[in-house]
């Protein structure tokens, strides 16, 4: 699956940039400008491709990989932020009836992910979005959620969480998945913090069978600083060896201060194109 990010902030992309530098480009892009813009590339791109194929328009709508990433709130409202974006590029408000009939109407915790089929919606459209990967990161926007003195719990935990959720809650049969800047809106994370997290969950995610499930396991756990090693796997001190990943120091990571390439291999194998 390739990740494409999209933000209007500066700033946020800024960071994206710098965080993520050496990934491919067919892991990961990053789209500073409006939701809507990004989506037209994409589908721009898709129907060049399905041409290049000697089938134009063959693809079926209902075939279509496209998935996008609402940080939402608990209860699918989409009246602000990237929510509104995904509301507009669906043409509007009758949209976030639909979505939110789609979830029963009901209460969704923080935390909780749904991949929502949005190809009824999206057929009428003539789009080709397969999905909303609906991940709430706020029960209501009252307010900011994000407390200085406390950053690893009310950021870099939050906005890992939701990264991760949405990664691992996309279907598999989805081709590229659009993300915004997690938290950094309504939920008031400084984009240092949520790129900082945003950047590890990905990286993480992009080793796919490169890292056992048990070394990412450890490896997230110091990332949220929770490095209890009678959860750590014994065959995960071998595997950090051949990887380049120091063991002997892992439990001492501070994602405050430290640089998250620590925990990630450094012999990496080379990703394949
Ligand atoms: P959260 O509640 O998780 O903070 P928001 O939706 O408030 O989520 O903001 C998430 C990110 O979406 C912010 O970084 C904001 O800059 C970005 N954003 C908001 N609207 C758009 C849009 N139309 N297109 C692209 N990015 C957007
Ligand atoms: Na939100
Ligand atoms: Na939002």
């Amino acid at each position: 699956m390739k990740v494409v990010l999209c933000d209007t902030n500066e700033t946020v992309c800024r960071l994206w940039r710098q965080l993520l530098q050496g990934l491919s480009p067919y892991s990961a892009r990053i789209h500073h400008g409006e939701l809507c813009e990004a989506m037209k590339e994409l589908e721009s791109g898709q129907k060049e491709r399905d041409t290049d194929n000697g089938a134009p328009g063959t693809k079926a709508v209902g075939n279509c990989s496209i998935a996008i990433v609402s940080p939402g709130n608990s209860f699918g409202f989409l009246g602000g932020g990237f929510d509104l974006g995904i509301r507009d590029y669906f043409g509007g408000v009758p949209f976030e009836g639909w979505l939110r009939e789609a979830l029963h109407c009901s209460y969704s915790p923080v935390g909780s992910v749904k991949a929502i089929d949005v190809t009824s919606y999206s057929r009428n459209l003539r789009n080709n979005v397969k999905y909303v990967v609906y991940t709430p990161t706020v029960v209501a926007p009252c307010r900011s959620l994000f407390e200085a003195s406390r950053a690893v719990r009310t950021g870099y935990e939050p906005v890992f969480n939701a990264t991760w959720s949405a990664l691992t809650g996309t279907p598999k049969d989805v081709e590229t998945l659009v993300m915004p800047g997690m938290c950094t809106g309504y939920v008031g994370v400084p984009a240092s913090v949520s790129c900082k997290s945003m950047a590890f969950a990905l990286k993480l995610y992009l080793l796919e069978n490169d890292v056992s499930e048990e070394l990412k396991n450890v490896l997230i756990m110091c990332f949220l600083g929770y490095p209890f090693k009678p959860f750590w796997a014994k065959e995960c001190m071998k595997e950090c060896e051949l990887l380049g990943i120091e063991w002997e120091d892992l439990d001492k990571f501070d994602v405050k201060v430290d640089d998250i390439d620590r925990l990630l291999p450094f012999n990496r194998p080379c990703p394949t194109v």
